[in-house]
C-alpha cells in the first residue's frame, strides 16, 4: 500500500513501507497546509521544478532531516549550494532509490528560483512496490502524455487543474484520457485567487469520460 497525503497546491507526502517522501513541499505560505515545516519528517524530497511554490520549505526540511533532494541538475545544484544533500537527475532519466524508482518526464512550463535558471521543469513517475504514481508538476497538456500512459500503468495521476500557469480543468480531463490512468487526483488549485478552480467540476468531467477521480481534501490521505 502507498499512502498519499495532500497538503494543498502540489505538495504531497508519500508513505511506502518505512519510507516518507515529500513532493514539492510548499507549506509556509500555503493556506491549505497545516504542516509545520520545522516538525515534518522525511528521508527524500522530490522537486518538479524551481518555482517558489514548489521548492517551498525544502531547504529547511532537508537540512533538519538530512534528507536528499532529488531534482533536475540545475535545481539540484542550487539545493546543494544551500547546504542540502542533493541527487541530480535529468529529464527522461530514472534511478532506483531505497524507496523505489524515480523517473523524470517532460513538463511544459518554466523553472527558475529567485530569477535564476533552474533547468527544465519536470513531471515525476514514482514506482513504489507494484504501484505507479505520476505527479505532472506544473505543465500544459501535451500529447506525449499518451506515451507516458502507454509505457506506465498509472495507478494515480496527480494533475494540476488551476489554469493560468498550468492546465485548467478541461485540459486536465484530456490528460486523464491520454494517460489512461486508473485514478486522477487534482492539484495546484485555489491556493491563490489566480489559480481558483473547482475540483468537483474536474471530478464530474473525469467521471463523465468513464474514469475515476478522487478529490483528496486538504490534509487528507488516500491509499492506493
Ligand atoms: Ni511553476
Ligand atoms: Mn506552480
Amino acid at each position: 500500500m502507498v499512502k498519499i497525503t495532500y497538503h494543498g497546491h502540489s505538495a504531497f507526502e508519500i508513505k511506502f513501507d518505512s519510507h516518507t517522501i515529500l513532493i514539492d513541499p510548499f507549506f509556509c505560505g500555503n493556506k491549505h497546509s497545516k504542516i509545520n515545516a520545522a516538525e515534518v519528517k522525511a528521508e527524500f524530497i522530490i522537486l518538479s521544478h524551481g518555482h517558489e511554490d514548489h521548492v517551498g520549505d525544502s531547504v529547511q526540511i532537508a537540512k533538519k532531516n538530512s534528507a536528499t533532494v532529488i531534482a533536475v541538475n540545475e535545481l539540484a545544484n542550487h539545493m546543494a549550494s544551500q547546504g542540502c544533500k542533493a541527487h541530480n537527475m535529468g529529464i527522461g532519466g530514472a534511478k532506483e532509490f531505497p524507496f523505489g524508482r524515480v523517473k523524470f518526464t517532460i513538463a511544459h512550463h518554466s523553472s527558475s528560483f529567485g530569477g535564476a535558471y533552474m533547468g527544465e521543469p519536470a513531471g515525476i513517475i514514482l514506482n513504489l512496490g507494484g504501484k505507479t504514481i505520476y505527479h505532472a508538476g506544473d505543465t500544459s497538456l501535451f500529447l506525449d502524455m499518451k506515451l507516458i500512459g502507454e509505457m506506465n500503468s498509472i495507478d494515480a495521476a496527480l494533475l494540476p487543474i488551476g489554469d493560468n500557469f498550468t492546465m485548467g480543468v478541461d485540459d486536465a480531463v484530456k490528460a486523464v484520457e491520454f494517460l489512461n490512468c486508473k485514478m486522477a487526483i487534482p492539484m495546484h488549485y485555489s491556493t491563490f485567487p489566480v489559480v481558483n478552480a473547482d475540483p468537483e467540476e474536474f471530478r464530474r468531467k473525469v467521471e463523465s469520460i468513464g474514469r475515476k477521480c478522487t478529490v483528496i481534501p486538504f490534509g487528507g490521505s488516500i491509499e492506493v
